[in-house]
């Protein structure tokens, strides 16, 4: 349904009151020549993305090689999540605490209302209700999102239940989270659009956790645009699940069979483009027989206490936004079986037939290429040929790996966290915490070196805490409080892991294979849980000995290979406690005193450790 703006009219099955006044509030403001209500069909869909193609937003790819797919360039301006122009705006400064970048709400209001004031001139304002869970779930969440870019309406329609059933379950008095997006680029008459609309200069995702709202300007990408994946699946929703009992955390969902058929459900948090994905779809190694990963989710889960006092979570998406370079059939079978078809890539680069290619995709490039900013390109020409932060938006039902809960409302029951960084030094394979308290303070003092997924210095060691410092839409240390209370009200809280695939030797090479070889480890820790296997005590948490984890077809990682992978040198963990420390702090006024006790009790017992703890001088 397309009609004029300036005489708005909701379709009859919208009978929300609330949710029309703030349709037609914010029409008023943004002043679009069209509003365009989406019903989420796949007629509506596929016209979309004909008309993408028609104006040179999209490129359809060769149908016989990537059925009903597309790939999109963006402005070379706007190509991945932007921490520093993400706000979260609460009364008080305090309540976003020291991590987030705060603006007094009413001045942000300001700044805002005259940014989006005319800012879809020229343009649509597309109508979409989604819905983040199963819908009708009792953990889903309601959104509706009013955007200007089709590109966005479309890659909702992946990531999010959306579509005109929304409002069947919203009725006309249900919550809803009002989410307002433009691309910032409005359109004189006869002005020509661009391939890729953003506004250069003025960007802006905030977060009003108060109202429950969210305001997004400038940007076209990913998290920044897609309002139900970072905004409202973990700013907003890390908010409501502090005032409501519950978790909104940056994790993975995975059930892990063993031969015997038990299924242990585990959630893992690592920050952005540390090999979620490929974990939460590891293929094992052959000789594992009878071991399998099963798929709930790759990037979010929403996780509440079930009647039976165990944690059961959802995965609130219904795809995959993941990151397309690195990803081959070596590292993730499963990623590029999901994405036979259906796809919309972004930033990755085209073949001469009409595919599809990044780099790690395969061992050698192809001759040419056109690159994600639509050059010619050759493997000597110097420059990566996708953006090392491109993407693929894909249905999760597309993936052979998703478990046959994964959309089961009531959620799946989970048994271990696990907290895993990149990190070259320091931090061994794998360890347990000592207890529900050690594991928080393992998890909140997690560090990793950075990504292309946000904008800033690659490869530097920062702090980020359950892998949730760009996504907590609250104080941090009042975060941490909320899960040390959250376990001490548990009668048999998940144990809690910290897992390293990137440690380096000497020479800088990976010490551990990693991808399949993972499953080594979560046998382990499956098995920690059911109390099936041994460990011994380090002076950070408990460890696998070597015997205590599966090797075969693995014969030739030696003991001392292993012994070097879970060492603990001394100095360098002292420097890791100060590190520790400066975060703490850095949050001092909310910090729960459990963590520097935590930290205490961690540095003393580094202090009488040897000066290379390792578990061949520990098994002597
Ligand atoms: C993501 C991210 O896109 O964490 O998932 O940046
Ligand atoms: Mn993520």
């Amino acid at each position: 349904m397309v009609q004029e703006a300036s005489k708005v009219e909701c379709p009859a099955y919208v009978t929300h009151p609330k949710l029309r006044a703030w349709v037609q509030e914010m029409v008023e403001l943004c002043k679009p020549d069209r509003v365009y209500w989406c019903d989420g069909s796949q007629a509506e869909y596929d016209r979309l993305c004909n008309e993408m193609v028609e104006a040179g937003m999209l490129i359809r790819l060769n149908p016989e090689k990537r059925p009903n797919s597309f790939l999109a360039r963006s402005d070379p301006s706007d190509v991945a999540r932007m921490e520093d122009r993400t706000f979260v705006c609460t009364t008080r400064r305090e309540d976003a605490g020291p991590t987030n970048n705060w603006v007094d709400p009413k001045e942000m209001k300001a700044t805002l209302i005259g940014l989006f004031d005319g800012c879809m001139r020229g343009r649509t304002m597309y109508v979409v209700p989604f819905s983040m869970g199963p819908l009708g779930s009792h953990i889903a969440q309601i959104g509706v999102q009013l955007t200007d870019s089709p590109y966005v309406v479309v890659s909702m329609r992946i990531m999010t239940r959306m579509g005109r059933k929304v409002y069947d379950v919203l009725g006309s008095d249900g919550d809803f989270v009002p989410c307002l997006h433009s691309v910032g680029m409005p359109l004189a008459p006869g002005q020509k659009d661009v391939p890729w609309p953003c506004n250069r200069e003025h960007k802006y995702i905030v977060h009003f956790p108060e109202e429950r709202t969210i305001w997004s300007f400038g940007s076209g990408y990913g998290g920044n645009a897609l309002l139900g994946k970072k905004c409202l699946s973990l700013r907003l929703a890390s908010v409501m699940a502090r005032d409501d009992g519950w978790l909104a955390e940056h994790m993975l969902i995975a059930g892990i069979e063993a031969p015997d058929g038990t299924k242990t459900y585990i959630g893992g948090a690592f920050p952005s483009a540390c090999g979620k994905t490929n974990l939460a779809m590891l293929i094992p190694p052959p000789a594992m027989e009878g071991w399998k990963v099963r798929t709930v989710g790759e990037d979010i889960a929403w996780i509440k206490p079930g009647p039976d006092g165990r944690l059961y979570a959802i995965n609130p998406e219904a795809g995959f936004f993941g990151v397309a370079p690195g990803t081959s059939q070596e590292t993730n079978p499963n990623a590029m079986a999901t994405l036979w078809g259906n796809v919309i890539f972004t930033n990755v680069a085209l073949t001469p037939d009409g595919d599809v290619w990044w780099e790690g995709m395969t061992k050698e490039p192809p001759p040419e290429l056109i690159d994600w900013r639509g050059e010619h390109w050759t493997p000597d020409c110097g420059r990566p040929a996708a953006h090392p932060n491109a993407r693929f938006t894909v249905p999760a039902s597309q993936c052979p790996s998703m478990d046959p809960a994964w959309e089961d409302p009531a959620g799946v029951p989970i048994s271990a966290f696990i907290f895993g960084g990149r990190r070259a030094t320091t931090i061994p394979l794998v360890t347990e915490a000592f207890n529900w308290t050690h594991g928080v303070y393992m998890a909140a003092t997690m560090g990793s070196e950075t990504t292309a997924a946000i904008i800033g210095k690659v490869g530097v060691v920062r702090r980020d805490p359950m892998a949730m410092l760009p996504f907590t839409g609250y104080h941090m240390a009042d975060y941490f409080n909320h899960w040390l209370g959250f376990g001490r009200k548990l009668k048999s809280p998940p144990r809690i892991f910290a897992v390293n695939w990137f440690r380096k030797d000497e020479n800088g090479k990976f010490i551990w294979p990693g991808f399949g070889e993972n499953m080594r480890v979560l046998r382990w820790i499956v098995e920690r849980v059911q109390g099936k296997v041994g460990a011994v005590e380090s002076p950070i948490g408990w460890m696998p000995r070597y015997e205590d984890l599966d090797w075969r077809g693995l014969e030739h990682f030696t003991r001392e290979q292993f012994d070097k992978l879970m060492s603990i040198d001394r100095e360098e963990w002292k420097a890791e406690v100060l590190q520790h420390d400066e975060l703490f702090i850095g949050l001092y006024d909310r910090l729960p005193k459990e963590l520097p006790a935590v930290r205490t009790l961690t540095l003393s017992a580094i202090w009488r450790a040897p000066e290379r703890w390792n578990l061949v001088a520990e098994n002597d």
